[in-house]
């Protein structure tokens, strides 16, 4: 069996023991006899499952018992239309930080169902810093402030997160569970599980209690938070591949120490690449250091013709997914998680290798 080197942005790289895992169960899940699809969502054996999957996720994440915990379905970008609809009543205005792409895709979708205030953004900077407290103008009546944690694209994160008076809702699609965080400093969490979760069509919600009150009765039932709090996530069929996806990983990162330990080994292996990039004219960082992202490392070559040949010598040599998005261009290794210090050697050593070819 050859396993690539993985360093794609999102499906992207899962641990080979949760693969491993999974196709030992394929058939016979635990001794219930037939795989884990196939299994009824309303059964005692699925419901351990789930049970599982948010207990451990609990644990990792230090999630107090005053949060929900939501299993859904259409990715982050559906959270993306329901925190609106579900969060910000009639008349009122919410707070978004306009940090990237993803940050930006969820202003938009505000603004089509009520008022958004752009508390800042790093539009006219190509999107290569994240802000600083001082620069953000927060409404303090604000129904809630919305930050994308982690822009995959733009390969910038937040390292502090910043204060408000008003709720914190967080997109962490693409940096949840890579370090230790205090969740009791944001009311919502969101992310789609195809970074360091598991599989895609999954999408997990941690929110505060209480909050799902507020949506106007014109919610859709469906797209009300309250409908699946009320059934636990299993008010419709959900993506039960998944669930059981995100549960193995979750016990696959607490076998190996949590988030503490998890955060140590991303920080060495961003150093690891950072320390190559920061080396040498040779190559280029677009992105202002404070803000470097340890989840996605995102570089430039001298010209395009360069950076092609980097990712298709890469290619060759056993490395893929590291083309920059198709909306910025350059080069990006996704690191998440399960991309083991392995890979980061490797690719280490490539680069090393290709400028001293090239340089
Ligand atoms: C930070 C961030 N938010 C949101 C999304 C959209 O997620 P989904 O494809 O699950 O809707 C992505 C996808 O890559 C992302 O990286």
């Amino acid at each position: 069996m050859t396993r690539i080197h993985n360093f794609n942005a999102g499906p992207a790289a899962l641990p080979l023991e949760v693969i491993e895992q999974a196709q030992c169960e394929l058939p016979s899940l635990n001794g219930v006899g037939m795989s884990v699809m196939e299994l009824s969502h309303r059964s005692k054996e699925f419901q351990s499952i789930v049970d599982s999957a948010e207990a451990g996720l609990r644990r990792l994440m230090k999630i107090p018992e005053n949060y929900d915990v939501l299993f859904l379905q259409g990715g982050a970008s559906q959270q993306f239309a329901m925190l609106p609809m579900n969060l910000r009543r009639p008349g009122k205005s919410a707070d978004y930080v306009d940090t990237g792409s993803w940050a930006n895709r969820a202003l938009k979708e505000a603004q089509i169902t009520g008022a958004v205030n752009v508390a800042w953004s790093g539009k006219a900077d190509n999107y290569t810093r994240m802000p600083k407290q001082e620069e953000l103008k927060l409404q303090p009546d604000a129904e809630y402030v919305h930050i994308c944690s982690n822009e995959t694209i733009g390969g910038i994160r937040w390292k502090k997160f910043p204060k408000a008076e008003t709720p914190l809702f967080v997109d962490m699609s693409s940096d949840i569970l890579s370090r230790e965080i205090d969740m009791t400093q944001f009311d919502v969490i969101y992310a789609g599980a195809q970074k360091n979760l598991g599989p895609s069509g999954l999408a997990v919600v941690i929110m505060k209690k209480g909050l799902a009150d507020r949506a106007p009765e014109n919610t859709p039932i469906f797209f009300r938070y309250s409908t699946h709090i009320k059934d636990g996530s299993l008010y419709n069929t959900p993506n039960t591949w998944a669930i059981y996806l995100l549960d193995l990983v979750c016990k696959w990162l607490e076998a190996r120490g949590g988030a503490a330990a998890i955060e140590k080994s991303n920080e060495e292996k961003a150093a690891a690449l950072y320390n190559i990039i920061d080396s040498s004219d040779f190559w280029r960082s677009p992105v202002e250091v404070e803000s470097r992202s340890i989840m996605n490392v995102v570089w430039r070559l001298r010209n395009e013709e360069l950076e092609d040949q980097f990712i298709s010598e890469a290619k060759k040599a056993g490395m893929v997914g590291l083309k920059g998005h198709r909306s910025v261009g350059g080069i990006r290794a996704s690191i998440y998680n399960a991309v083991p210090p392995a890979s980061i050697k490797a690719l280490a050593d490539f680069m090393k290798e290709f400028e001293r070819k090239n340089g």
